[in-house]
């Protein structure tokens, strides 16, 4: 079984996006970063963002409503964001307080801004294959993470576990696409789906994007598949400081011994999301300069 090391792939990315932006002589690239409220994974993951753009050299601007932000105040922000000329990406973190329609304010950004790719429009560029969008972050980084792995999709069974806007639709419709790398057969699993180890059982590569910790157990996989695990779930730990630790979507005790390749839990898709912004900001920073 070999390890597909997350961090060492971003670490690459990051390196060339700080060489390309070094040589950017006038404005750098600028993200802005919307987090409502203090969620726990919320404030931990936009904190790595902020870390990642000033390492690269991509000014970034916080900000952070209040939990109790209304929806009209929300869409008045991204409005004056969307408005910016100094603005290149906005990315609204989510999950948002349960009285935010999530869907409207992915909708809200202005598409050329949309570094998140949840935009009608970019999402509809990944159904059209068409590249001048924005692909949603972690998708693309899984993608990145099978391409620089050496895992080519075509003729392959690919299972993507989880139908999310964020991870189980994108991603499938990136495998489906007919370009080199891609090409792949894919199926998708869900809370509906009848007789789910079967049909995982089948997959070539399995993609794991349920947040539901150590779902994936060994009975669910083929012997040499290669198996991403997309999950990032904190599950009480007593033994460690902050009294938790993150575990993913597959159970890597059983199934690492299994299958020809596996991400890990941290240090697989996690630091690939991020390098993935990054890459879209500086795309959106030439996108918005070239005009
Ligand atoms: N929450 C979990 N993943 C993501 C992501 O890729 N973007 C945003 N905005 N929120 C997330």
């Amino acid at each position: 079984m070999d390890l597909i090391d997350g961090n060492q792939i971003a670490t690459t990315l990051i390196a060339e996006l700080k060489a390309e932006v070094a040589t950017f002589t006038g404005r750098k690239p600028c993200l802005a970063l919307v987090r409502v409220g203090e969620d726990p994974a919320s404030v931990s993951y936009v904190k790595k963002k902020e870390k990642t753009a000033a390492e690269i050299g991509v000014t970034s601007r916080i900000i952070l409503p209040p939990v109790t932000i209304t929806q009209a105040e929300l869409f008045a922000l991204i409005d004056s964001l969307n408005a910016d000329p100094a603005v290149d990406g906005i990315l609204v973190q989510s999950p948002l307080p349960k009285h935010i329609d999530e869907v409207a304010v992915f909708r809200r950004v202005s598409p050329d801004k949309d570094v998140d790719g949840f935009n009608t429009l970019n999402l509809g560029k990944v159904a059209q294959e068409d590249d001048t969008g924005f692909v949603s972050c972690t998708p693309a980084g899984i993608m990145e993470l099978l391409a620089r792995s050496g895992t080519d999709l075509k003729g392959k069974h690919v299972v993507v576990l989880g139908r999310s806007l964020i991870v189980g639709k994108p991603v499938a419709l990136l495998a489906l696409q007919k370009r080199a790398g891609a090409n792949g057969t894919v199926t998708i699993c869900h809370s509906g789906t009848a007789n789910l180890p079967a049909l995982t059982r089948q997959a070539d590569v399995l993609i794991a994007a349920i947040g539901r910790a150590d779902f994936v157990t060994a009975d669910m996989v083929k012997p040499g598949a290669v198996v991403i695990d997309v999950g990032i779930n904190r599950v009480p730990d007593a033994t460690k400081k902050t009294g938790y630790r993150l575990t993913g979507d597959v159970n890597f005790a059983q199934v690492s011994p299994l299958c020809s390749k596996i991400t890990p839990v941290p240090g697989g898709v996690g630091p690939m999301t991020v390098a993935m912004l990054m890459k879209n900001t500086v795309k959106a920073f030439h996108l918005r300069s070239a005009h």
